[in-house]
């Protein structure tokens, strides 16, 4: 049997129970439309503790006005099948009353039920003031903002033991990493690594947005990091500009619009002079065409160089 709770208090009430009878709970938060790679952090999860939470929220803080809240892929009933099978024990699905203010079209958005997750009255927020700022802060600046701050109240309501997040978000699990230890949060975070399609395109709830065309593209983008891993760990190059604006070629040969390509240090994420000279993080953001009307698809996904 797995447990679907909606509100705060009755899953923090069940994760106090499951801890009193002595249960190590591990959590694995989540937006839904899950993949490959969402269950192999379930998988992972389940090695790690004897009970496994996952929450599924679109959490509309950190999406901005003109970004996809309203088309982000939504699948309740069938995320709901996966995470049963691979043995989930709760499910977290909290409501927003600031979904109904938005004006969801889908009945499949949770917008019924006593508690909201982000009230209109809402002002309190994290923020991992460094962390922050490069990379995917750039072109969306109060995005890790609302991730802080979305796994800070997930924390608190589920209070996991562990918690376990994608590398793919390779930022995301940086800035949690630091969150949790700058702010004594009892809680051990976890990265695993990226989980791919055959071609090397990463697995993404967002893949499914793609036009047919750039779906065939896309994989570009693993080959581009690959090529650099190479370039830079064969001795080749070593030129943080030169293997950015390379990797930018290749994305945008093949139809990517960039957002960034950047090789920054893998632990501070602070720009770098010479990448052959500690453990480097390549990380990539660029816009597809997208199926829907839209517009564009962001992708994300990196690669670590030099890796110890
Ligand atoms: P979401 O994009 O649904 O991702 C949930 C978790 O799955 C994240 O930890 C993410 O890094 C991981 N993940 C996604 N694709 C992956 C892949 N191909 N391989 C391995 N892991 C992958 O990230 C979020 O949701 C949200 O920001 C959230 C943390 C839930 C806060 O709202």
């Amino acid at each position: 049997e797995m447990h679907i709770f909606s509100s705060a208090s009755e899953m923090r009430n069940w994760s106090r129970q499951q801890k009193q009878k002595g249960k190590r709970i591990a959590l694995v938060p989540t937006m839904g439309y899950l993949h490959e790679g969402h269950l192999s952090l379930v998988e992972a999860a389940k090695e790690l503790a004897d009970i496994v939470v996952s929450s599924i929220y679109v959490n509309p803080t950190q999406f901005a006005a003109h970004e996809d809240f309203g088309q982000y892929p939504r699948q309740p009933e069938v995320d709901r099948a996966k995470l049963k099978a691979m043995g989930c024990s709760a499910v977290f699905e909290p409501t927003s009353l600031y979904v109904k203010v938005q004006g969801a079209e889908s009945e499949d958005v949770n917008v019924v039920g006593k508690e909201s997750m982000h009230p209109e009255s809402h002002e309190t927020f994290v923020q991992v003031e460094r962390l922050q700022k490069p990379l995917c802060g750039g072109s969306r600046p109060h995005f890790f903002r609302g991730v802080a701050t979305v796994v800070t109240k997930l924390f608190h309501i589920v209070e996991p033991d562990v918690a376990v997040f994608g590398r793919k978000d390779y930022q995301q699990w940086r800035i949690i990493e630091r969150m949790v230890r700058d702010l004594d949060f009892g809680v051990e975070v976890v990265g695993m690594p990226i989980c791919r399609e055959q071609d090397g395109l990463a697995m993404s709830s967002r893949n499914a947005r793609l036009t047919a065309e750039a779906r065939q593209h896309a994989p570009a983008i693993y080959k581009a990091l690959r090529w650099a891993m190479q370039a830079v760990e064969s001795g080749a190059e070593k030129n943080p500009g030169t293997i950015q604006d390379q990797v930018r070629g290749m994305i945008e040969q093949a139809g990517g619009k960039m957002d960034y390509a950047e090789l920054v240090d893998a632990k501070s994420l602070q720009p770098i002079l010479d990448a052959s000279l500690q453990t480097t993080l390549l990380a990539v953001a660029a816009l597809f065409p997208s199926k829907d009307s839209q517009g564009t698809v962001r992708l994300i996904d990196n690669i670590v160089i030099n890796e110890e």
